[in-house]
């Protein structure tokens, strides 16, 4: 029995399916998960001493690989001044400067622990904000856990709760709609436009596959939400610092009313935030009355891990650097037969295509337009991969992070592992 089932079947003891995050359980790939002792650059090292390329990294904070020398340096020198003062720091006031310095829209920013309470604290203030009770949010975005964000459609648009716990209360405010629709977000406004606080999305949904939207899309649901006077929110915890520093909003130049960050912004430490216009910010506490809190915000090391990884980002290299990756593996996938590929900048959604169709005219842009089967040959894809030293997301509908600590030798190696694959 290898280190990491013995290590897994003492975790089923202690703690729910034996993970601290569901994806991490292996259940959509099968099989038992493998524990990680160690991540440099782009490998990951297992307990029985096996090697993988990472291209789940972390699920995507992690931009210049594993154990960056940079930020580990900053990191080591901040543990010996302290790693917690709940008091007020220089280290945030820092990275909330750069932030705001170059995103200019984003005058004001509050820091949290995760990309969750940033979007729970983002929908508060807007309903707090809008004196409006209702949140339209889009079937396949993933927003994190708050009790608001997990409603999945249900008949017409009254949501149903996707988790137990849930309650129908509060799966009642949050309407769900169809990605790529433009017409039923309209009828929505139409329908409760007075009611509508604002409308969530990640203008590049990666949680459900990667999901391309038009930019001709966003305009228009930027448009409506202006027409009707609810607000905007774009969850760019994926893709903020990724796709270029300013996230999706600066690349379709869309201001959306309230930003949600996460990952990246805390270089792999717990952090998440939320920012928006100074008028909109200032509601919350305790300069306004919407309350939002946190002992370990803003922790001391976690701001300077983000602000070592922002200020590296700052001078656009990476993103150079991740581009001409990001087309070496495009121009290596796309003549594959078995296999589609969507990508935008460094992330990347491999999907097997029983039908021999090759890269697909048109991607996906709502679950609904995933081809059946991807999820039920992911599994076999994975193993294969995992045969050939390679860690892709262990689940059908995660995409692929790409990092600086890649090398196009590794792209080579990810290439030739995707087209030695038997086909469905
Ligand atoms: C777009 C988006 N929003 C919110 C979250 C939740 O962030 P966290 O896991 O840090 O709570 C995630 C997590 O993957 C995400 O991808």
């Amino acid at each position: 029995m290898s280190e990491s089932a013995k290590l897994f079947e003492r975790a089923l003891h202690v703690t729910p399916g034996g993970v601290h995050s569901p994806v991490r359980s292996f259940a959509a790939v099968g099989g038992q998960p493998l524990f990680i002792e160690s991540a440099h650059g782009a490998r990951l090292i297992d307990a029985d001493g096996a090697t993988y390329t990472d291209y789940c990294m972390a699920f995507g904070p992690l931009i210049f690989g594993h154990a960056d020398a940079d930020v580990a340096a900053t990191v080591h020198a901040a543990i010996d001044h302290g790693w917690s003062f709940g008091a007020a720091e220089r280290w945030s006031l820092e990275l909330a400067e750069l932030i705001t310095t170059r995103i200019p829209w984003a005058e004001q920013i509050r820091f949290v622990n995760s990309g969750t309470e940033a979007v729970m604290s983002a929908v508060r203030l807007a309903r707090a904000a809008t004196g409006r009770p209702l949140i339209i949010k889009f079937a396949g975005c993933y927003h994190g856990h708050s009790d608001a964000m997990l409603i999945e459609a249900g008949s017409g648009m009254a949501g149903v709760p996707a988790s137990g716990g849930v309650s129908q209360a509060t799966a009642s405010e949050t309407l769900i709609l169809p990605l790529n629709d433009i017409a039923a977000v309209a009828k929505a406004f139409t329908e409760h436009g007075d009611r509508i606080a604002a409308a969530i999305i990640e203008p590049l949904p990666a949680n459900y596959g990667l999901l391309p939207q038009t930019d001709a899309y966003l305009h228009e649901l930027s448009r409506l939400c202006r027409q009707y006077s609810a607000l905007l929110i774009f969850d760019e915890v994926i893709s903020g610092f990724r796709c270029g520093f300013g996230g999706r909003a600066e690349q379709l130049g869309i201001e959306p009313d309230l930003v949600t960050w996460g990952k990246i912004i805390g270089g792999g430490f717990p952090v998440g935030a939320f920012a928006g216009s100074n008028a909109l910010m200032q509601r919350v506490a305790p300069a306004g009355n919407v309350y939002q809190a946190g002992t370990l915000s803003a922790n001391p090391v976690a701001m300077r891990a983000g602000l070592a990884t922002l200020e590296k980002l700052a001078n656009g290299e990476a993103y150079e650097k991740l581009k001409a990756l990001s087309e070496q593996l495009h121009r290596g996938l796309q003549h594959i037969p078995h296999v589609s590929v969507t990508q935008h900048d460094s992330l990347f959604w491999l999907r097997l295509t029983p039908g021999g169709a090759g890269e697909m005219p048109e991607p996906p842009r709502a679950p609904g337009q995933i081809p059946t089967g991807h999820a039920t040959s992911y599994p076999r894809w994975f193993r294969h991969m995992l045969n050939a030293g390679i860690y892709l997301p262990p689940s059908p509908h995660e995409v692929g992070f790409l990092s600086t600590a890649h090398s196009s030798d590794d792209i080579r190696a990810l290439i030739a592992a995707v087209a030695s694959m038997p086909p469905a």
